[in-house]
């Protein structure tokens, strides 16, 4: 028995929380894709903690593991856990030695990309943190793997082949100079991220660290191990299912697959493992995204103002102001479908509380017809038009006395059940604020 915690819409949909939350009865907390773009927040006993890459399961004191399917940037990681550290948590992490390695020059690839975009508006707006570039160099079959790391002279002979190729794009076709002294948001100097010597002595030092820890392992056989001797396996998706490189808005998506089939193929547990277990999207009642696509329900003005203040609606990765939007059913069926969930967690509730109005989007019109998912292209999505449907707000009530289902406000138990009927799925838990405590639980996902 597994349960596979996903991402239902645009990231950010409090994912951290519900992993806190049914992190307790797990042994072992697996993510499987993306890398330090991600933010999950997890806040407990008035502690808050934001991770980019180590397992939220951590709080708990759970095995964390970052699965083949991630990208890792070791100084993000050993920074992430000697903080960690420092706050007495000790956490054990697990890195798949078959995980890519986010190299300095990802980063700097990154920033330009997004540059030359700028020009067209084609921007995603990405984090920054060179997922792209990284995953690009996977599928390139040129990229530096966490196992890598471990064997100085493999690295070098990977280093020797890749670098003086992406100094060549990076001057070439980006116009660089990587002779200047430094680039904005790269911790390190912009000669040395390319410079073969610089990158073999950095990370060959980080290679040391992974084994000197013993953090590295064969992800597949290590759970598959953990699996045997009776440990329970959550896993954590990152991003939300429009911005799933296949299922997502593209091009304005990450590089990675966020829905549940990434658990699958990011880890090297067959697709019956997760398959078989419980699959909960986590859906914020609202939407929010940073970046730039489609976003049909997008509100603007002072109500998107109201909720973004309200739901401190700032990136966790970078504090840009998330744009707002309201409920899009379209997108969730589309997600639901993706990913096979068995359950909702629908977060957020409290944020929506007394407004004067409140709306979710049932529906697409475009080109003359009406559709119940998003269109395959970013393009036509854009050019929908939500149909709306309007429902009734809920007031503000003491939130930390909900405990228990009866305990909503009436309009908020039919929201809720417009969303569950949309996804045909049951809602397992609902979220009313930040807290461990402040989520009200229907169905535990473990007792199935
Ligand atoms: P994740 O990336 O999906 O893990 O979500 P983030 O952590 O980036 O963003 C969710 C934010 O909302 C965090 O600050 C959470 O502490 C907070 N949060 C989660 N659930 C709720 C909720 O039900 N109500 C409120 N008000 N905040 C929540
Ligand atoms: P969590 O796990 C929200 C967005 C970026 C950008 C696009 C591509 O906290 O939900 P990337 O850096 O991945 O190449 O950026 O994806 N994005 C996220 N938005 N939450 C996230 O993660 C995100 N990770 C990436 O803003 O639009
Ligand atoms: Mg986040």
């Amino acid at each position: 028995m597994t349960v596979t915690i996903v991402g239902a819409q645009l990231g950010d949909e409090g994912k951290g929380a519900l992993v806190d939350r049914w992190g307790g009865p797990a042994d072992v907390v697996v993510r499987f894709q993306g890398g330090d773009n991600a933010g999950h927040t997890v806040v407990h006993d008035d502690e808050e903690y934001k991770l980019s890459l180590v397992p939220s399961g951590a709080v708990r004191g759970k095995t964390g593991v970052l699965g083949n399917g991630c990208v890792v940037n070791p100084r993000t990681l050993f920074s992430e856990v000697d903080t960690l550290d420092e706050r007495g948590l000790e956490p054990d992490v697990r890195v798949a030695r078959r995980a890519h390695v986010i190299l300095p020059y990802h980063r700097v690839l990154d920033g330009a990309e997004e540059g030359e975009k700028e020009d067209e508006g084609l921007e995603a707006g990405t984090t920054g943190r060179g997922i792209g570039p990284t995953y690009e160099d996977k599928a390139g079959r040129r990229g530096v793997r966490v196992g890598d790391l471990l064997n100085p002279s493999v690295l070098r002979d990977r280093l020797e082949y890749v670098v003086p190729r992406t100094r060549r794009l990076a001057e070439s076709v980006y116009g660089m100079d990587l002779d200047a002294a430094t680039a904005p948001d790269l911790p390190v100097d912009l000669a040395d991220a390319f410079d073969v010597e610089w990158l073999h002595d950095e990370f060959v030092d980080y290679g040391r660290r992974l084994r000197e820890e013993s953090m590295t392992v064969d992800c597949g056989d290590y759970l598959a191990e953990r699996r045997a001797a009776g440990d329970r396996v959550l896993f954590e998706g990152a991003q939300g299912a429009s911005l799933d490189i296949d299922h997502g808005g593209y091009p304005y998506v990450t590089s990675s697959n966020p829905t549940a089939g990434g658990a699958a193929v990011g880890t090297g547990l067959g697709p019956g493992v997760a398959g078989r277990g419980e699959v909960v999207g986590i859906v914020k009642a609202y939407l929010s995204k940073v970046g730039a696509g489609p976003m049909p329900t997008e509100l603007d003005g002072p109500l998107a103002g109201q909720i973004r203040e309200r739901g401190g609606e700032f990136g966790t990765v970078t504090g840009r102001p998330r744009r707002i939007g309201w409920l899009d059913l379209p997108m969730l069926r589309h997600a639901a479908r993706a990913s096979g969930f068995t359950g909702v967690a629908v977060n957020h509730l409290d944020v929506l509380a007394d407004l004067d109005d409140l709306r979710v989007a049932t529906a697409y019109d475009v080109d003359g017809g009406r559709v119940e998912t998003p269109p395959a292209t970013a393009e036509r999505w854009a050019a929908c038009d939500p149909v709306y449907r309007d429902v009734e707000p809920w007031p503000d009530v003491d939130w930390s006395a909900v405990e228990a289902y009866d305990d909503l406000p009436a309009a908020a138990r039919d929201y809720l059940e417009v969303v569950g009927d949309a996804v045909d799925a049951p809602v397992y838990a609902v979220g009313v604020g930040p807290g461990r405590e402040a989520t009200v639980e229907l169905t535990d996902p473990w007792s199935g």
